[in-house]
């Protein structure tokens, strides 16, 4: 029971940091990473043993569809899973009970979920939202979540806790048509961007062009470039970070069902 199966959608990495620390707690003697993350990464996998980590960011209180569609190339059979649902210090609302369900239809059996906070992927410098989170509390009782979840397992208990969220859940809005972009006097085609880029909606030939449309606006482009030509300046965005900075400036806990 020591193999931890991490499987994780994360453009920005906050994702992956609480997971990787769950597994820490836990004790995994081995940890095998399924990142879903980028396009090429759809794993066709039947999990038979171990423990499963499944990590989410939420992204308007939901499971980004693309994440979703990734996560179901991953199935199992019957193996204990614990829930990760990482969100930007607004709300996680439905995004946990969504994962349980999915995962659940794919075979796992929920013995644990909680829900951390991530840096916002809107955040700026000047406008911070949840900046450097998963901070060094965070990871610690991510860690010890960890920890919980293998007294859990020892002591022969597999039953699914409730958790916060609502069936049916909140309506997925169209985010389409909205995308960074880059500055061409300080980008330096290096490719970074579309490396990085969840959706592989930008190509860098002598320029950088961003397919807007199918865009997810998770922001990894903007944090892997490193000479910050990339930035996300739409009206909407703007607005959004605006009211994010304000009313979402007190640091919420970490929340675990178990
Ligand atoms: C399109 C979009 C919608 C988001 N919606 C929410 C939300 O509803 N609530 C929240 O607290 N954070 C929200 N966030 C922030 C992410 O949940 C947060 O940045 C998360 O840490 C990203 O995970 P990652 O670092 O693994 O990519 C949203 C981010 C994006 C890009």
């Amino acid at each position: 029971m020591r193999t931890a199966h991490l499987i994780y959608f994360s453009p920005t990495g906050t994702t992956r940091k609480v997971c990787e620390a769950i597994a820490q707690g836990f004790g995994a003697k081995k940890v095998i990473h399924y990142d879903v993350t980028l396009p090429d990464s759809e794993f066709d996998t039947i999990l038979t043993d171990g423990v499963a980590i499944i990590g989410i960011p939420v992204y308007a209180g939901r499971i980004p569809e693309l994440c979703l569609q990734r996560l179901r190339a991953i199935t199992a059979r019957q193996i204990p899973a614990v829930l990760v649902a990482l969100y930007g210090n607004r709300e996680f609302d439905d995004a946990l009970v969504e994962l349980r369900d999915l995962s659940v239809a794919k075979g796992f059996n929920i013995i644990a979920a909680g829900a951390f906070i991530g840096e916002h992927s809107f955040s700026t410098p000047t406008q911070p939202i949840a900046t450097g989170r998963p901070d060094a509390e965070d990871l610690k009782q991510a860690t010890q979540f960890g920890q919980q979840v293998a007294t859990k397992i020892a002591s022969n208990h597999f039953d699914t806790p409730d958790m916060d969220g609502q069936v049916p859940y909140k309506e997925r809005p169209n985010f389409g048509g909205k995308a960074p972009q880059t500055d061409v006097e300080q980008c330096s085609l290096c490719g970074r961007c579309a490396e990085v880029c969840p959706s592989g909606v930008i190509a860098v030939a002598d320029s950088v062009t961003t397919n807007a449309e199918n865009c997810i606006m998770c922001c990894a482009c903007l944090r892997a470039c490193e000479t910050r030509a990339r930035s996300f300046n739409h009206p909407w965005i703007e607005e959004k970070r605006e009211i994010l900075h304000k009313n979402c400036s007190v640091p919420k806990a970490p929340k675990i069902f178990i």
